[in-house]
């Protein structure tokens, strides 16, 4: 049985551009999450507060969260990795901080520099504090399903990293399949023993569409009653501590998706067309997104 309603999150501002070598200036950015802002969406990743010099595409998330305006029907998160960027986006202000971590050790080491046991005690104080000041907090779980440098994760892995960031306090997770690599047997094999765990309101599913395979996952995802997703729009997006990874799943994409499948989103498919070419139009190539390349040229 299928979900009545799908609740999306857009991911594009922060893991959209994270990887785009192209600079899009602070005003364009503010401009373009203003146009995400009228999309109906109920959730925008607006940036992210890691060390600039890691990301030089988000160096401006402390303007840019000042700069954009605020739907109050919106809840404005960003990626957060540890005090110093939990402090940025207070000042910045977010609704919404996202820590994140891998569920394999060596992109956890490749992507934040540290061991996952050395992780933890990191995130549980940005989770204790952002909790303090009235925050949600999602963790992020990368590699849930393959990691470029280890292969195959066990979910074991995976649930054990679960169970520690619940633990801490997280409000709820968001799987990262961070190279798109899965196929529907592997969200299978992981949202089985993690649903028998945690109810599905708890659970964000999270696919780079590196492969193809991103929509006939989260058909898999829905038929097991998952009902959050992360996208971007014109699938934008990559991990550049991952080599190979492309972009998320695209918000157009999965829209065309639910409003076939009569399931409501409460967004605006032509909005995101548009806040999709505006963007394409700034970085001066062609967006992955096929329903996206569809709707240009109709
Ligand atoms: P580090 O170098 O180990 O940090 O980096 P450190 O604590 O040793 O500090 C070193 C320097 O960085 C110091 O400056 C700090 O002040 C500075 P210095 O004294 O040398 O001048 N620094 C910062 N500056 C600004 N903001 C900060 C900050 N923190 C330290 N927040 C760190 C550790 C985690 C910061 C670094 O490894 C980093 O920034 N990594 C981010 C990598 C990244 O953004 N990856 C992509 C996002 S994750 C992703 O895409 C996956 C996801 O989409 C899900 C999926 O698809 O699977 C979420
Ligand atoms: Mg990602």
């Amino acid at each position: 049985r299928l979900p009545n309603y799908v609740q999306i999150k857009e991911v594009a501002p922060r893991d959209g551009l994270q990887n785009e070598k192209k600079f899009i200036s602070t005003a364009d950015k503010v401009a373009w999450i203003n146009m995400l802002s009228e999309t109906g969406v109920s959730e925008i990743e607006y940036s992210s507060f890691v060390n600039p010099k890691w990301i030089p595409a988000l160096k401006d998330a402390k303007e840019v969260g000042k700069q954009i305006k605020r739907n109050p029907d919106v809840m404005y998160s960003a990626l957060v990795p540890n005090m110093k960027g939990l402090e940025f986006a207070l000042e910045a202000g977010i609704d919404g901080a996202n820590v994140f971590m891998s569920a394999s050790e060596s992109h956890n080491k490749k992507n934040i520099n540290k061991s996952i046991a050395d992780t933890y005690p990191v995130l549980d104080e940005v989770i204790n504090e952002a909790k303090q000041e009235g925050k949600r907090v999602t963790g992020y779980v990368s590699t849930v399903f393959d990691c470029p440098y280890e292969g195959k994760i066990d979910p074991e892995d995976v649930i054990r990293v679960c169970e520690k960031l619940f633990a801490s306090g997280v409000d709820d997770i968001s799987l990262g399949d961070t190279i798109g690599s899965a196929v529907p047997t592997q969200v299978e094999q992981l949202l089985s023993p993690l649903l028998s765990r945690y109810p599905s309101e708890k659970l964000i599913l999270h696919f780079h569409d590196t492969r193809g395979m991103a929509i006939a996952n989260i058909m898999t995802s829905m038929h097991y009653g998952i009902h959050r997703f992360d996208s971007s729009v014109g699938g934008l997006g990559g991990c550049p501590y991952a080599p190979g990874a492309a972009g998320n799943v695209a918000t157009n994409d999965v829209l065309y998706l639910l409003d076939g499948l009569g399931i409501e989103t409460g967004m605006n498919e032509k909005r995101i067309q548009e806040a999709s070419l505006f963007i394409q139009k700034k970085l001066g190539k062609l967006l992955p997104s096929r329903s996206l390349a569809y709707f240009a040229n109709a």
